[in-house]
């Protein structure tokens, strides 16, 4: 019997290092349309830093084959003979936060131009529960002529990793799996089971899967909104939230959530996907949107609580030199999609003042293209009227404030990382 073949379509911060731990196990072919991508992945790096350069080389072959490892390309023959083909492409929001179906479309079509009878496809990218069977169902069997639940299957599994963190890698977060029928069920179960060390979790149907991951990311993002949310009340009342927290914290069954910018393409994108959804169906979501406005509003507000705490020790508004510690959506990874901190860098702007970037981790070039923001990995030498810190990267934890700051200034840490003697407030 022919050893399974599976094909990963999207070779981002979830493809890899799926398609690595396949890799030690299965034949796999990572296709992405990234042909920059393809290159930097074949010669053994990935820039995002999720697979270190090592372990990537060694489950990569220089061509596909059918022994255990990992090839990737972008052309569409090399994933002819696959058998299972999982899909890990983005799906992000518009403007106006509306679901953007079309890499998860292009993705289908992609796939429904190379699927046999017999072959299953597995979608991995965060959705509303009904995208895989409502959404990329009909164009797989459109463009493949075949028909689905008889000739094809599909399967939902959500990834649950976490950009940057090396603790709770792919093989130790247990895994949610579901299938179009009991048997396509337990067979993408099976799959998965012999990789994710963690143990798997077969949920009784694909809308139970799909609703589920997007379920995590909502509460995640509800949570943080409403600490946020205590964040805007205790200042008011000069109370620090973080001392309140953490008082709080010592009950068994308190949940010890911090206030902070939401940015990032999961927990800020995800939750519009199950209201969109619920809106579908008549039903306004209005804890769901609150919480993503609460926590949209965020930069605003820590740019004007930086601009009174500046007025209040005299510091003249225009023209001052302002320092950003941190670009990226989150600390220690050098994802920019998506980060909140441009919300007070914009707002900032609004009072005339002059806002330099400096991130250790964030790549200079995409942040221009990205934001046309100039970011610099080096700490600039200057001194400035006012510091931000605005993401918890494990540089700024050290950091000699004093060499930064001008004589008079103030320094607002958004993560509350440093000490009471260094910062003027936190969030
Ligand atoms: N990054 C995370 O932490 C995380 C965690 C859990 C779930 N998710 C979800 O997983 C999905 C993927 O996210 P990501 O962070 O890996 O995205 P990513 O942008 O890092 O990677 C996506 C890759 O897909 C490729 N791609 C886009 N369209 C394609 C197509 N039609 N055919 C082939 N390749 C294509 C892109 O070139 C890119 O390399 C999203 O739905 C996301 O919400 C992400």
């Amino acid at each position: 019997m022919k050893k399974d073949k599976i094909a990963i379509i999207g070779l981002g911060y979830v493809g890899l290092p799926l398609a690595r731990l396949f890799a030690t196990k299965f034949p796999v072919v990572g296709f992405d349309i990234n042909i920059d991508r393809i290159s930097e992945l074949m010669s053994g790096v990935d820039s995002t830093l999720e697979v270190d350069n090592k372990t990537l080389q060694s489950v990569l072959v220089d061509k596909n084959c059918d022994s255990n490892g990992l090839f990737c390309t972008n052309e569409l023959d090399e994933i002819k003979d696959c058998n299972y083909y999982i899909i890990t492409v983005p799906t992000p929001v518009d403007k106006n936060n509306r679901p953007i179906l079309t890499p998860l479309i292009k993705a289908s079509e992609t796939v429904g131009s190379v699927l046999k009878k017999g072959d299953i496809v597995i979608y991995e990218s965060t959705v509303y529960p009904g995208a895989t069977e409502e959404d990329c169902v009909p164009v797989l069997e459109k463009v493949s002529g075949l028909e689905f639940n008889k000739d094809f299957y599909v399967g939902y599994s959500p990834e649950r990793i976490n950009p940057g963190d090396k603790e709770h890698t792919v093989e130790k977060i247990l895994k949610v799996t579901s299938g179009s029928t009991p048997e396509v069920g337990e067979k993408v179960n099976e799959l998965y089971k012999s990789v994710i060390t963690a143990g798997t979790h077969l949920a009784p149907t694909i809308k139970v899967a799909e609703a589920s991951k997007v379920i995590e990311n909502s509460q995640r993002d509800i949570n943080i909104a409403f600490v946020n949310e205590l964040a805007k009340i205790f200042n008011l009342m000069d109370i620090n939230t973080h001392d309140v927290l953490e008082a709080a914290s010592t009950k068994w069954n308190f949940l010890p959530f911090k206030p902070g910018l939401v940015g990032g393409h999961c927990i800020g994108v995800d939750p519009y996907y199950l209201a969109q959804k619920s809106q579908e169906f008549g039903y306004n979501p209005e804890i769901i949107l609150s919480g993503r406005r609460m926590n949209d509003s965020m930069g605003e507000y820590i740019s004007s609580e930086v601009i009174k705490l500046m007025i209040k020790k005299d510091i003249r508004i225009k023209d001052a030199n302002i320092l950003i510690l941190g670009i990226t959506f989150k600390e220690n990874c050098p994802d920019v999609r998506n980060t909140k901190v441009v919300d007070v860098i914009s707002a900032l702007s609004e009072f005339g003042v002059k806002v330099k970037v400096h991130d250790p981790w964030a790549d200079e070039e995409e942040v221009m293209n990205e934001y046309g923001l100039s970011s610099l990995r080096a700490l600039p030498k200057d001194k400035f009227d006012a510091i931000i810190l605005t993401v918890a990267h494990n540089e700024f934890i050290g950091l000699d404030f004093s060499i930064l700051k001008k004589e008079k200034s103030v320094i607002y840490d958004v993560k509350n990382i440093l000490s009471n003697d260094t910062q003027d407030k936190c969030l």
